[in-house]
């Protein structure tokens, strides 16, 4: 069974095999983490995404990294905040759930994934943590390809919401203190 670290850091500079990215349905760059992504990797990645055509809230669509350290890139849209009547926990799980098929069609390894729709898309941190946090559970418990899955938070807060929902979800084996057994 893979495991899931959750870490606090830039997802631009992970060592993984993909990373996720946090876009909007045009696919062509914007803010947030996406503007980082597409900063870190350069142009090329502009000019592959300007090919897919765009993207639907909650699917997802696969470039090359370029210049980032990760190979691919895993382009997913999730829902803007609009107070939680309108789909939002279901389109949020699908972005998860499709970023992660999408890993396995490329029988990526190591997989990173940013804080989906928590900063501009204004969603509740804690409640898109648990729904996050679910999807990997879910996924681990049946999948033997992926070895491991990061969590990146960019901030303490976030990092706190991801922490304390993979702890409870039991996701989280903290390694014995050195000389404890
Ligand atoms: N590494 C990891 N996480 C990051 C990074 C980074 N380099 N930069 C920002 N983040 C975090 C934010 O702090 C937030 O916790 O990613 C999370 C998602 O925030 P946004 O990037 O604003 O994404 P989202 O809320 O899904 O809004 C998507 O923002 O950037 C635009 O084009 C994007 O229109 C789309 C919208």
């Amino acid at each position: 069974m893979g495991k899931l670290l959750v870490i606090q850091g830039d997802i631009t500079t992970q060592e993984v095999d993909a990373i996720v990215n946090a876009a909007n349905n045009s696919l062509l760059g914007g803010g947030g983490v996406d503007g980082a992504i597409h900063r870190a990797a350069g142009p090329q990645l502009l000019h592959e995404c300007r090919t897919l055509g765009g993207c639907q809230t909650g699917e997802a669509k696969v470039t090359r990294g370029y210049n980032l350290p990760a190979q691919w890139v895993i382009h997913t849209v999730g829902p803007i905040w609009r107070g939680g009547a309108y789909n939002e926990d279901q389109l949020l799980a699908s972005c998860y759930r499709n970023s992660l098929a999408q890993a396995i069609q490329l029988g990526v390894k190591t997989i990173a994934f940013p804080s989906i729709s928590t900063g501009i898309y204004s969603f509740p941190v804690q409640q898109a943590a648990r729904i996050a946090i679910r999807e990997f559970a879910h996924f681990l418990d049946r999948d033997q390809t992926i070895a491991e899955i990061s969590m990146v938070a960019f901030d303490a807060n976030t990092f706190g919401h991801y922490k304390q929902e993979a702890e409870r979800a039991g996701l989280l084996r903290e390694d014995p203190p050195i000389g404890k057994n």
